[in-house]
């Protein structure tokens, strides 16, 4: 590879990146290969998407056969079969009545989705005051305006305007005292930390407040995992007032949790789901929006144009994004993979635990196949600890994700007890070689 010129890599500091490369070529099972030919352990399911490994042939045959068939269909005024196929089979995988889907092309796209159908649905029932929408703070909804605006990513948000108004942010659920090495959900904290909702809405009144969203556990900011009780109790102001509840489930969903959705594990009923990644073991981009029966009812009995919902993208149900999606549900079916990953959970926690004594780790949480293990910062470096452990993992043939300083691991579903420990003991070694 002579040229890395061109290719502006996202969230990647590019300067360094260009300096040392690392190049992945090719993908099976539990593993990439690299560009020098090296197999490369995979904990973190790509970007948290390929739920069922890589490379499976069910998967990209069926894009193959649609790919030939037809390469393009526009969902706008016209139809193909695939997509009200895909939208029925994933409609059996929801939770409660979540069974009404607007199809986009990510996770971003998805939130943003999300947030225009609350407002519209608010505005559609006779409600349109109710325009205020609520985030969290430490929270990732992806890129877009909407995601961002909702978010609470300093760095994500501060060089981009003024955002949407309308937005206030609940605190994270992080660093409640006695907390710290919480195996699964934490003890402490859940209901007051919920509580803070209630201030929110004295603060602005409900009858401004359109919707929450929330990740039911916040992934890209470091495995924040609620503590016990706090979804509950968010649903319950939620009703009290009248408010949505939008879970983002685009990591928690299709199984991350040893549940189809965090909904499923948690026993919580959001009015919507985000989704992405894992819909289509990442194989081809594509995200969705699950809607309750009762929102999508309001638009379609209320309505006063023919065109309930004035938003779409190109790409809503591309072709080949519904064959793969169908593909990918039949492998989570046929192989139960969200119950083994249920069954894989307690192995997975005691493995990330047994990490504890490891140098530099101050923290670690867990749930389902999700494992967070916070560094000590080095002083003046914040970041600089966690990407050298990141390299060295590397190195040594495991892929590893770090944000901040915190390795944040979710492997594939079809992960074995023995790359869990191959993974646990790579992590405690690089740690130990890292000052
Ligand atoms: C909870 C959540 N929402 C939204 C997104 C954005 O998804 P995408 O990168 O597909 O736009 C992510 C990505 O990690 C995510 O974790």
């Amino acid at each position: 590879m002579d040229n890395l010129d061109s290719f502006w890599m996202p969230f990647t500091p590019n300067r360094a990146f260009k300096a040392k490369p690392k190049l992945l070529a090719a993908a099976s099972g539990m593993y990439y290969t690299s560009h020098d030919n090296r197999q490369i352990l995979d904990a973190t399911s790509g970007l948290w998407c390929v739920n069922a490994g890589h490379g499976r042939r069910q998967i990209t045959e069926a894009i193959q056969k649609q790919a030939a068939v037809m390469d393009f269909a526009p969902t706008f005024n016209m139809g193909h079969p695939l997509a009200f196929a895909f939208t029925e089979k994933l409609a059996g995988f929801m939770p409660f009545d979540l069974r009404r889907i607007f199809l986009t092309n990510s996770g971003s796209e998805a939130a943003d989705t999300a947030l225009k159908i609350a407002l519209s649905y608010q505005r559609m029932r006779g409600q349109g005051a109710k325009t205020r929408l609520i985030g969290r703070e430490r929270a990732y909804h992806g890129v877009g305006f909407g995601g961002i605006s909702v978010g609470g990513i300093v760095r994500n948000r501060m060089t981009f305007g003024t955002l949407l108004t309308g937005v206030d942010h609940l605190p994270h659920t992080h660093g409640v005292p006695g907390n710290l090495f919480s195996k699964g959900e934490p003890e402490h904290g859940g209901t007051d930390l919920a509580d803070a909702l209630e201030r929110i809405v004295a603060l602005h009144d409900a009858s401004t407040i359109a919707a929450v969203i929330v990740e039911p556990v916040a992934g890209s900011t470091g495995v924040l995992v609620p503590p016990k009780g706090y979804l509950q109790r968010l649903r319950a102001i939620c009703d009290k007032h009248d408010i949505l509840l939008i879970f983002d489930e685009v990591i928690t969903g299709f199984g991350r949790l040893g549940a189809a959705f965090g909904a499923d594990y948690f026993g919580v009923r959001p009015d919507m789901i985000c989704m992405a990644k894992g819909i289509t073991n990442a194989a081809v981009p594509m995200g969705a929006v699950a809607v309750s029966n009762r929102i999508y009812d309001t638009f379609m009995q209320a309505s006063e144009t023919p065109i309930e919902l004035f938003h779409g993208y190109t790409y809503s149900g591309h072709p080949l994004a519904c064959a793969a999606g169908i593909a990918t549900l039949g492998i989570y079916e046929d192989e139960g993979l969200f119950a083994r990953a249920a069954s894989l959970a307690g192995y997975w926690q005691e493995a990330v635990h047994s990490l504890r004594d490891a140098r530099h780790v101050v923290d670690i949480r867990n749930l389902g196949l999700v494992g967070g293990i916070e560094l000590e910062p080095r002083a003046g470096a914040a970041t600089a600890r966690a990407l050298e452990v990141f390299d060295r993992c590397y190195d040594k043939g495991l892929l590893i994700r770090v944000t901040g300083d915190i390795i944040a691991l979710s492997p594939p579903l079809i992960v074995e007890k023995a790359e869990i420990d191959t993974m646990v003991a790579t992590i405690r070694e690089a740690l130990q070689e890292t000052v």
